[in-house]
């Protein structure tokens, strides 16, 4: 069918999953996204985390500011918390009665990027978790242990036996989103748990496994956590994404650093996709000639999630080669994102 697909209409889509840093950095990156989504949810990891519904209000307002004018009323930023061993029941109240913060982030300490902050031992959450459970307001767990005793590629699979079954049981009235899962194994925990366990899944993690790791050599941008893993994985996330599944839907985790800090001895893990998000989503999608599963992926199962209206505005995908260009600018710095100097063959008008 999609073969003969010259393009593809459908309503404007939100990132469930986004990075955009701040200062320079995020007036750089913002309108990538900007021109795509309707919506994103802002994740909290800065380099002084948000840990508060002030702090978060703050950020809201750089954001809106970094736009132009013809996008402020048109882009929402959808704020979230860091949760830290320290976050108190009555921020949970504070920030739902803000309006503008719809979650709250688990980074287990030292996970990933600027994650030494988080949470040290989730029972140490409990009274605030218990809080979220009572506001309705929606966990969104980076899911892999951090216990460097286990294989790198093992730890998302075991923070599900170690940390997630538990929390389940324990709030089971908590809405949770599995973020950006990248194993056969979290695909099948969502889909066996209750309706109130959800995961997005990224854009990288349905075009590549491990092996783009090591691709004729070390390659520092294909570097993120959760990392890569086995063609195995990437089939089942494939298949869940499209199998129309409300459960999961699109979190783009578009990390953006600075080359000088990939491309190093100890390289941060993150992967830029923002420049090109729904066009590597169609572009995986195609693969399974599945472009009619893509609406509801990219934009009704997220919002219908989070208990947001979905959008009734449409974007339009044409089917037209394009070089993705080799670098872009990051507060002076270059940034190189998925697919640098590369073809695509979707382009959002
Ligand atoms: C993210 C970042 O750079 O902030 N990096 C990544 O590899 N995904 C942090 C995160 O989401 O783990
Ligand atoms: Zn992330």
């Amino acid at each position: 069918m999609s073969s003969f697909l010259t393009h593809l209409k459908i309503i404007r889509p939100d990132d469930w999953h986004l990075h955009l840093r701040d200062g320079e950095q995020l007036k750089d990156v913002l309108l990538y996204t900007a021109r795509q989504f309707a919506r994103a949810v802002i994740m909290p990891n800065l380099r002084v985390p948000v840990v508060t519904t002030e702090m978060a209000q703050a950020y809201y307002t750089r954001i809106i500011s970094a736009l132009p004018e013809v996008l402020q009323s048109q882009f929402q930023p959808l704020m979230t918390l860091y949760l830290t061993d320290n976050t108190q029941p009555s921020e949970i109240v504070r920030a739902k009665n803000s309006g503008i913060v719809q979650a709250v982030k688990l980074y287990p300490a030292g996970a990933t990027t600027h994650s030494d902050a988080g949470v040290t031992n989730i029972s140490k959450c409990f009274k605030t978790l218990a809080e979220m459970e009572k506001q309705d307001i929606p966990l969104l767990v980076h899911g892999e242990v951090t216990d460097p005793n286990i294989d790198v590629f093992d730890r998302e699979k075991m923070f599900i036996e170690r940390t997630l079954c538990m929390l389940t049981q324990h709030f089971p009235q908590l809405r949770i989103v599995f973020e950006h899962i990248t194993t056969r194994d979290a695909v099948e925990f969502v889909k066996q748990s209750s309706e109130k366990i959800a995961a997005t899944i990224t854009a990288h993690h349905l075009l590549l496994n491990r092996n783009a790791l090591f691709q004729g050599g070390i390659r520092p941008h294909h570097y993120c956590l959760p990392i890569l893993k086995r063609e195995t994985h990437r089939r089942a996330l494939l298949q869940a994404a499209v199998s129309g599944n409300a459960k999961f839907f699109l979190g783009t985790d578009s990390a953006p650093h600075a080359l000088v800090n990939k491309e190093q001895s100890c390289g941060c893990a993150g992967i830029f996709t923002a420049h090109a998000a729904m066009e590597l989503y169609a572009t995986a999608f195609e693969q399974v000639d599945a472009l009619d599963k893509l609406e509801g992926f990219a934009s009704f199962f997220g919002a219908d999630f989070y208990e947001l209206p979905r959008n009734t505005d449409t974007i339009t995908l044409r089917r037209k080669n394009w070089m993705v260009p080799e670098r872009y600018d990051f507060a002076g710095e270059a940034l190189i994102p998925l697919y640098a100097d590369a073809e695509l063959s979707w382009k959002v008008e």
